[in-house]
Order: structure tokens, then sequence, then C-alpha cells
């Protein structure tokens, strides 16, 4: 049986539910098929904030949305798209009461106005913010939104695969974990809101689900990964598990001290200190610790004893119960032990402001896609606003899609794409190679975190891809020793792994490509700034599994702000 709406959301966040909701309030049969619940969603575990210029801070009266837009242009390093960086900026507002008003209780002032933290590479204190429980606030009230409009929402489902025509997407494959069974889904139009890939790293805040098989979804239906090489690390995660301690931390006051207890920012950010942006904060932690100043084990402090029982239990509760359940350690007296992790993708899906990708009828937004609205590094608080904006953008756009085109009505490639699902999927689970797929797993997630981290270089890039290639070899040789149907995890490992492995080429090849040291990409071998050769976005297109991406370049759209050095 096929599935038929005219609608399919792939994704159950906060990108995924905002496009679903608005498409819904247009009238449309939609539907949302996740790997999770959407309150499991990744979308829950964002803490610090979203940003939008209210000007509710004392500080802040003279903000701005453009002054929000200048702030992250300058944080991406001149390579965002600025068109989409003000429209982002400037929906910011609206779309942040908007929620309020669907009933998130954002933490306030006593006068009843958003409250509003500094967070790293604002001008102003612009992060308005729910404790450090923001994403989690956000993603319940859009959840109970969906439910009083009566989207369906399907999880627990892998979506593997798009079906596609020569002119337009028509629908996807999924695998339904519960029964094994494979589902398709035809639609007239298609939004992958899927998330980020994380779990490509050893070191990550990211859940479990984060291997950007979304991403690869459109890859492999001929769509191009753009800025794959900019990988954002958060400066400040739980030494041990990786798990994210707010930048919010640092904008309620926290300090960053080295073994030596120097606020050793002084030295990298000597204006915004410990609120300078998350690529200037995570590189000078990893010189800490690569000159001698970290503490054995590769990590600083991250201290708010200064900051009072009060004042942490009010606005940063979630880490320090964080910490002390993983480390033993209560922050309110001690210090706390961090180093840089993987946290976010910059690049991704290839998308324009309206959220459209290159094939008809798809789109992408969150996380998974490169709109761009962060170039080369995000800043902290500009995560949960794209995916507001730019969801709730999608799923306008969805309306406008469906009115315009019409329904597609191609339901044999949809049964083509089925076809090919369940040779694939039969292919796997009759796998019986000599190959431990979660080894393999772990050497990938290694090499990324050895040779794709904080600091660069040809050799190591080199490295990386040649033992990615090797993994991307022996993964055809895998044993999957589980081949009951019910809930076979160690299935949906091996598809994940199949993407991952892609994503990992992806970000170490634009990496290779990319001869310059732009935000989050830093390449010890050529450390400036290249405006004159790099001052565009990377396109990579898949020519196949066996061989390497093919590079394309797409100019970066430029409205007022020519790009400067960026001091902090
Ligand atoms: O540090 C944080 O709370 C993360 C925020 C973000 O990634 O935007």
């Amino acid at each position: 049986m096929i599935h038929k709406h005219q609608v399919l959301i792939i994704g159950g966040g906060i990108a995924g539910m905002g496009a679903a909701i608005e498409a819904k309030e247009a009238g449309l049969d939609v539907i949302v098929v996740s790997l999770t619940h959407p309150v499991r969603s990744h979308s829950t575990c964002a803490q610090g904030g979203i940003n939008a210029a209210l000007g509710n801070h004392p500080e802040g009266k003279d903000d701005s949305w453009e002054k929000h837009a200048y702030d992250t242009v300058k944080g991406s390093d001149f390579l965002a798209d600025q068109d989409a960086v003000e429209l982002m900026c400037k929906e910011a507002i609206p779309r942040v009461y908007e929620i309020e008003h669907w009933g998130a209780s954002f933490s306030r002032y006593e006068d009843g106005r958003i409250a509003q933290r500094p967070f790293g590479g604002a001008a102003f204190p612009r992060t308005a913010y729910i404790a450090d429980k923001t994403g989690h606030q956000i993603m319940h009230v859009m959840y109970q939104r969906s439910v009083k409009l009566g989207i369906p929402i399907v999880y627990d489902r892998l979506v593997f695969k798009l079906a596609r025509n020569e002119d337009r997407v028509t629908g996807a494959i999924a695998l339904n974990l519960i029964t094994g069974e494979l589902e398709a889904y035809q639609a007239d139009v298609v939004m992958i809101a899927t998330g980020g890939y994380g779990r490509v790293y050893a070191n990550t805040t990211n859940s479990i689900n984060n291997t950007g098989l979304g991403m690869v979804l459109a890859y492999r239906a001929g769509v191009p990964l753009q800025d794959m090489e900019f990988v954002q690390f958060h400066p400040t995660t739980l030494v041990g598990t990786n798990i994210l301690m707010t930048e919010g931390a640092r904008g309620e006051g926290g300090y960053l001290r080295n073994r030596l207890g120097e606020r050793f920012m002084k030295r990298y950010a000597p204006e915004k200190m410990e609120l300078a942006p998350r690529d200037i904060v995570a590189r000078a932690i990893w010189t800490e610790v690569l000159e001698g100043r970290g503490f054995p084990g590769n990590y600083v402090h991250l201290d708010l004893t200064h900051l009072g029982k009060e004042k942490i239990m009010e606005r940063l509760p979630q880490i320090r119960e964080l910490a002390l359940d993983f480390l033993g350690i209560d922050m309110i007296y001690d210090p706390i032990p961090v180093q840089p992790g993987q946290h976010y993708s910059m690049g991704g899906i290839a998308a324009n402001k309206k959220t459209e990708t290159p094939l008809s009828g798809l789109y992408a937004a969150g996380e998974c896609s490169c709109v761009s609205v962060h170039g080369a590094n995000r800043l902290g608080g500009n995560s949960l606003l794209e995916t507001a904006v730019f969801g709730k953008i999608g799923g306008k756009e969805m309306v406008k899609f469906i009115q315009e085109k019409g329904p597609h009505n191609d339901e044999e490639s949809v049964r083509k794409a089925l076809e090919e699902a369940k040779q694939e999927v039969e292919e796997l689970l009759n796998k019986d190679g000599d190959e431990d797929l979660f080894e393999l797993m772990r050497e990938l997630r290694e090499t990324m975190k050895e040779y794709v981290f904080v600091f660069r270089d040809e050799k190591g890039l080199k490295t990386a891809l040649d033992k990615i290639e090797n993994i991307k070899k022996r993964y055809k040789n895998i044993k999957i020793k589980t081949k009951t149907r019910h809930y076979n995890l160690e299935l949906e490992r091996a598809i994940s792994l199949g993407a991952m492995i892609e994503i990992a080429e992806a970000i170490t090849y634009g990496a290779l490509y990319r001869k310059e040291f732009r935000g989050a990409h830093y390449r010890t071998d050529y450390p400036k700034r290249d405006d004159k050769n790099f001052l565009h976005h990377t396109l990579l297109y898949r020519q196949g599994w066996d061989k390497l991406p093919k590079i394309g370049k797409k100019p970066v759209v430029i409205t007022k702000w020519q790009p400067v050095e960026r001091k902090y």
C-alpha cells in the first residue's frame, strides 16, 4: 500500500513541526514521518536560547534586527548569504512572540517581558531563553500545537530513500522499525528536516540519531551538499560524554580557566573574552591544551562558582544536574571540566531562503539544510532561530508550490523506489562478511575526531580521506548478525553507517579543497582567509558510492556588508 498525502515532512523536530503546522493551517493534508517522537527529537537538547532583537535587556535597548544580522554575517566570517540572514533576523522577532503566544514559558523580567542573556559574538544581549531548557520547551509547544491541529505523526520510521522522477520529488520510503516492514509515502511536496550529523564524530553533543541520513537522502537523489567543511565545535562540552554545557553559562558570567588558573581568553579575544564566537573560543581552548596549559585529559575549567547557588538554580539548572549526574561535580561549588566537541553542521542540503532545493518539490529546513545563514561559523542562539523561522517559511512555500504545480500522480516512481529499497534492505540483511559494523562506525568517528577537528592540515585530511575510503570498501563486507525484522537496530545502524561514511567523506573532501582559514575551518597550512579564491560556497555533487564527489562553487550573496577582518 502507498500512503498518499499532499505534504510529507521527514523529521519531527522544531523545523519539521513548524513547517507541518504552517501547511496544515493552510488546509493541506500533511503527514510527519520521523525517527523519534517529536518530544524526543534532538531539538529538545538545545539549551541556551533563541536570538531575536527584542531589545528587552537593560543593555539591549539599541538593538535592532539589522544589528543582529550584522553580528550573524560577521560571525559567519562573511560566508553567510546576507539576504537570508536579513530575512531570518527580521522574522526572529514576530516568530519568538508567536511561539510565546503558543505557550512557551520564556524566562522573564519582573515586568513580564521576555528575558535575554548575552551570547557569543553578539553586540547586545539578545538571546531569549527558558532557563537552560529552551529547545525542550519550544518543542513541547510545537508538539501541542500539532496535536490541536490534528497533524498525523508516525515515528520509529527510518526514512532512507527518496522517490523522484525526471522532474520532481514524488515521495519517500521508510523502514518501520517496529514491524520491519517498508512503507511508501507518496507526496506532492516533501521536506527534509532531519537535523545534523554529529554522530559522525566520536566527540559530539549530538543524540545517537544524528547520523546525517537526511542529508544523504537528498545527496543520493542528486541534490548537492553545500559548505560541508564547516563543522562547529562547541567550546564547552562535558569531559567524557561531550554533553553540552550551554554557552548560557558564559552568558551568565562563567569564566574559562586553564591549569594555571588564568582566564586565558584575554589572549585570544581581549574584548569579548568568554563571549567571543564559538570558533574562536573552541580554538583557544584547544590551543591551551596543545600548548600544555590544559589539564591532563585535555580539558579546561568552566568556572561558575562565583555566580552563586540562586542564579545557577534559576538560570542553569539542567546543566548543573547533568554535571552532577555524569561527573558527580556540583558547579555551585566546583569548576567543571570542559573541552570542545562537535556540535553543529553549518553545511547541509543546498537550499535557498525559501528552503527550496534544486530538486523541484523538495524542501530542506533546519540543521540538515544550508540556506546559508551561518556561513563558516554559526552564532550560538541562531540555530533554534533558524529552525523556527525557516520551518515556518518552508511550510508557506510548500503551500504555494502545491497551489502552483498541483499533484503529480506519479505512483509508478514511488513503487519503483519501494522495490529498490526492498532490494537494498534484503541485501543488507543477508550480509555475512567479516567486518564488524560497530567497529567500522567506531573507526569512522575516531578518524573524524582525530584528523578533521578544530585544527586541520593537508596531511591529516588526506590521512582521514584514506581511512574513510578504506572504511567505505570494508562496509561492503559487513556482517549483520540480527536477521529478525522487528526493531532490528543492527539493520538501522547499517543503513545509517552507509550515510555517515558519505557525510564524513563530504566534510573531509570539502575541507581538503578549501585552502584557507575561515570561521570554524582552520587550516594550519593556510592560516589566512583568502577572499580572492574562496569567498564562495562549496557544492558537492555525488558521483556514486565508489567515486569522490565533484566540486562546484556558488557565489555568496552580499547585500550590504563587504568582508572585513573579523576582530573581537
Ligand atoms: O550553548 C548552547 O546553549 C547552544 C546553543 C546553540 O547551539 O545555539
